[in-house]
């Protein structure tokens, strides 16, 4: 049986005071949360990681980085790279989320360097994929999703799924209120689990955590998680109120 993920992407939000407010209730709620299925990520800026890992440490919450650089080292102005990230302990870096391919002009190709440097730092990552509305709209999900994945698995021949978590995001679906019907979402995670089948083998396809983002909230969840290739969320504005993160864990726990 896959774990089940509840991952918080911050994005650039709150406060350092807000953010260590955060950490400390979600530390106390996990001192009476004991499960072996679920896994907590939470991707906080940056700025944040040292102080997180410091109060986290010794818990099962997991913290991700929001972003990594394709580059080792050098001159590269505000860049961080996932050797950095190591240094800090981090388990979990997103690549390749929607608002860095719409306004940092991220491609498949760049996701897979950074893809694979996490992979050789043993950081997991979390690597989005989605459509936009027009693309929905032309009857083009599939297709672009298509394009995408074989542009990030492109020329990678064995695949250790140990490595990575896929997250569907689609476009239109992200901070917009508008969530993927479960049938909808679920068609799609099916689509690219059978894409993964295709390219490797069944073995590979059934290992792959497919995690679904776009408004994702606690009315919302449950359904979703019902859905057969469904592994979790990765979710931007709910997760970013303790209350309403640790209600996602506490339903996801009873699926
Ligand atoms: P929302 O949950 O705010 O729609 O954001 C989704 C997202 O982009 C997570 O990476």
């Amino acid at each position: 049986m896959r774990p089940i993920y509840i991952a918080g992407n911050w994005k650039m939000n709150k406060s350092i005071a807000e953010n260590n407010a955060f950490f400390e209730g979600l530390v106390s709620f996990n001192t009476s949360f004991n499960s072996k299925r679920i896994v907590q990520i939470v991707c906080p800026p940056y700025i944040y990681l040292e102080k997180t890992k410091e109060i986290t440490k010794g818990t099962n919450i997991c913290i991700g980085a929001q972003n990594c650089s394709e580059q080792d080292n050098g001159a590269f102005t505000g860049e961080i790279s996932v050797e950095m990230l190591k240094g800090l302990n981090i388990e979990y870096c997103i690549v390749g989320h929607s608002e860095r391919r719409q306004f940092f002009f991220e491609t498949d190709s760049l996701i897979q360097q950074k893809y694979l440097k996490l992979k050789a730092q043993g950081i997991t990552a979390i690597i989005c994929i989605g459509e936009t509305l027009a693309e929905r709209e032309a009857n083009r999900t599939f297709s672009v999703i298509e394009t995408q994945l074989e542009g990030i698995f492109d020329g990678l021949y064995t695949l250790d799924n140990n490595t990575f978590l896929i997250a569907y995001e689609p476009v239109w679906a992200i901070g917009t209120g508008k969530t993927a019907s479960p049938e909808q979402a679920q068609e799609v995670h099916q689509f690219i689990r059978n894409w993964f089948e295709k390219k490797y083998n069944k073995e590979i396809a059934n290992g792959i955590a497919i995690l679904y983002g776009g408004s994702v909230k606690p009315s919302n969840i449950k359904e979703l998680l019902s859905c057969p290739d469904i592994d979790g969320g990765l979710i931007g504005g709910a997760s970013l109120d303790l209350k309403s993160y640790t209600e996602m864990v506490s339903i996801a726990e009873g699926e």
